[in-house]
């Protein structure tokens, strides 16, 4: 709203001094500007903060390769970064400012997919694509009345893929028939996948012997687990992002509670098994959209020119999807020559057979990627790779 406001004041400015050359009366269109400009708004601070930090990174790689082989079409990628700082606020304040003040062409992010349906209401008004990497819930590509959101794309699967990857990892892999579950009830990716994980858990046969739920950001998870371990599942699934998994992870040891714990992409952090929860989380699993042990050209190519630009920092799964999501807005712009909002939407929604990094990469008529997950386990407090599951 605040730069709508600015956009209208100036508009007027304009007129009352009678001229101004009207470069930028077209946001987006950016044709006549010296370089494309592209928001990435992410959680570089706050409670998912490696969220954020590691997409940026992989968007920051691709830019880099992009402008040090000469741009686009002779254009240099603007990259403009905002912090949402791990809040649903943060991320409606950047976009608008991404969309508002900075007239990006095209927008990647968030990860968290309660921050990406937060903000998907700014980029529809404003008609601006917007690309989550990472976002899974199955929603998020999804308007108010439930139709497909014209400008929000993602490239990544959806959660009740990743449900039932774990509900028959849980079921046939671990051989578990009585599962408990422990979910994130403020965070909307954390309550979809619970509920795809339970469907498809019992489809198959299996009981879910407790549920329990907790709010994100609280540190004291004792309540839920003890009422957990007193129904004595084979295994607890726990939907929810690194930060409270590691505490659940060290308080149900503390608790004495000794099977697998099972979780999703929302585990893959480099903070995940910091401190008591390495020894907590040894021998669990979680599903996720790429593993640092593919051996693929693709993947080890990519996880060598990212190790040397970021102090031999490993890339995880959101590095990698933040990197094949700047690639394909660049691809876009590049086939087409143009690099307008309008362009850049269709050509998200016309994406077929895109070769990334983390695989195959064709979005479908409901704006989502079908792609295979990964299996890790938790070995030495690193991701080890178990297995894939297509879909
Ligand atoms: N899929 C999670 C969500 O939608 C975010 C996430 C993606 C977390 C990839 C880690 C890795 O909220």
């Amino acid at each position: 709203m605040r730069y709508r406001l600015l956009v209208l004041t100036a508009a007027v400015a304009c007129v009352a001094l009678g001229g101004c050359t009207g470069k930028n009366d077209k946001p987006g269109t950016a044709a006549e500007g010296n370089t494309i400009k592209i928001g990435h708004y992410a959680s570089l601070s706050g409670k998912e903060a490696t969220f954020g930090q590691q997409v940026d990174n992989g968007v920051k790689l691709a830019v880099d390769e992009i402008n040090n082989g000469g741009g686009i079409g002779g254009k240099k990628i603007e990259l403009i970064t905002e912090d949402t700082q791990s809040q649903t606020q943060g991320a409606q304040n950047a976009v608008e400012k991404l969309i508002g003040k900075d007239e990006v062409s095209a927008l990647i992010g968030e990860v968290a997919s309660g921050r990406t349906m937060a903000a998907a209401p700014i980029a529809m008004r404003e008609k601006t694509p917007m690309l989550t990497p990472a976002s899974t819930r199955e929603d998020v590509t999804k308007d108010e009345n439930g139709n497909v959101a014209a400008y929000i794309f993602r490239i990544c699967f959806i959660d009740p893929f990743q449900g039932t990857v774990m509900a028959k990892f849980a079921f046939e892999s671990l051989n578990a028939k009585s599962v408990a579950v422990l979910k994130d009830n403020a965070n909307p990716y954390s309550v979809g996948l619970a509920k795809a994980f339970v469907e498809k858990f019992k489809a198959l046969g299996g009981t879910i012997v407790e549920e329990q739920a907790y709010e994100g950001g609280q540190n004291d998870f004792k309540a839920q687990l003890t009422a957990i371990k007193g129904k004595n599942p084979q295994a607890i699934f726990v939907p929810g992002y690194y930060t409270e998994v590691s505490l659940i992870a060290t308080q149900a040891r503390q608790l004495g509670i000794t099977v697998p714990l099972l979780g999703g992409d929302g585990w893959d952090s480099p903070t995940l098994t910091q401190g008591e929860a390495k020894t907590a989380l040894e021998g669990c699993y979680f599903s996720n959209h790429y593993s640092e042990q593919d051996t693929s050209a693709a993947v080890q190519d990519f996880i060598k020119r990212y190790k040397a630009k970021f102090n031999g920092e490993a890339p995880g799964a959101m590095s990698a999807l933040g990197y094949d999501a700047m690639m394909i807005i660049a691809k876009i712009i590049k086939d087409s020559g143009k690099s307008d909002r309008e362009t850049i939407r269709a050509g998200l929604a016309a994406l077929k057979n895109y070769k990334g990094v983390t695989g195959n990469i064709t979005i479908d008529e409901h704006h989502n990627a079908t792609k295979p997950a990964v299996v890790l386990q938790i070995k030495d407090g690193k991701f080890a790779y178990h297995s894939t599951v297509n879909p």
